[in-house]
């Protein structure tokens, strides 16, 4: 019997239950993760190499990104229910054990996803901004109730290098708890995520900080974990695959 090694050290696992989210490396080989930045062109049907392809996306792309609400003008393309081979292939038995660590749950809670949800940033003028912080699951029509949540833990998994200002996530450290004792405070009230969502500027969520994961990093959020998308003002998109269990 061989016993597997556990992925993340007890300080990260401290660090994600204080700050309510884990910028992780290393849980994707690197030839892995930078097979899966290719296939994001391919699924694009662009050129990484030449921005004069970059508005041009695939009819495939096209096809299934419109129907999920994308607008050809906007700067993140979305594509839900992906299932290219090499950007599932990301979701590695290593990525699997990191979220048994930080949730507790067991190895089987967890099995690698049958299809993703590309998440693409391409780069825009003027000035640098994060938009609308905010906590996942609180669409009101979806009526998500607030407790246990509509998820055990969030993921994003990042295919390229993301500089300073090129669209990386903007998360705030440790706002998961005051949201949460907001929660707490008034079940009847907030019994839904929507609910909450209303009164999160009442919060005190302190400043936030803008990460900069590289190719192959994954970025693990919990439950009332408040962040926000930012703009792109680099030269090249954001690369990224949405999953949640
Ligand atoms: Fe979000």
């Amino acid at each position: 019997m061989t016993v597997e090694k556990l992925p993340l050290t007890e300080d990260r696992v401290a660090q994600y239950h204080r700050d309510g989210f884990l910028l992780a490396s290393n849980l994707i080989p690197e030839a892995i993760a930078r097979t899966g930045e290719a296939a994001m062109w391919t699924v694009m049907g662009m050129d990484a190499d030449d921005p004069g392809t970059w508005g041009h996306f695939s009819d495939e792309a096209l096809a299934t990104a419109v129907q999920a609400g994308f607008k050809p003008q906007s700067k993140l393309f979305q594509f839900f229910g992906n299932r290219h081979p090499d950007l599932l292939a990301c979701y590695t038995p290593a990525m699997m054990a990191a979220m048994a660590q930080l949730t507790g749950k067991a190895r089987d809670f967890f099995p690698p996803p049958t299809e993703t949800l590309i998440q693409n940033v391409f780069p825009s003028e003027g000035e640098w901004a994060w938009r609308g912080a905010h906590f996942d699951g609180a669409v009101k029509a979806k009526q998500h109730e607030t407790f246990p949540g509509p998820f055990v833990i969030n993921s994003i998994i990042y295919l390229n290098d993301i500089e300073q200002r090129g669209g990386g996530t903007v998360a705030w450290p440790g706002a998961h708890k005051p949201v949460r004792a907001l929660a707490e405070s008034d079940p009847e009230k907030y019994k839904y995520m929507w609910r909450l969502a209303q009164d999160l500027p009442t919060v005190q969520i302190g400043d936030p900080v803008e990460l900069q994961p590289k190719c192959g990093d994954i970025l693990f959020f919990a439950h009332f974990s408040v962040h926000a998308a930012s703009k792109n003002i680099r030269d090249t998109p954001r690369l990224a695959l949405r999953s949640r269990w």
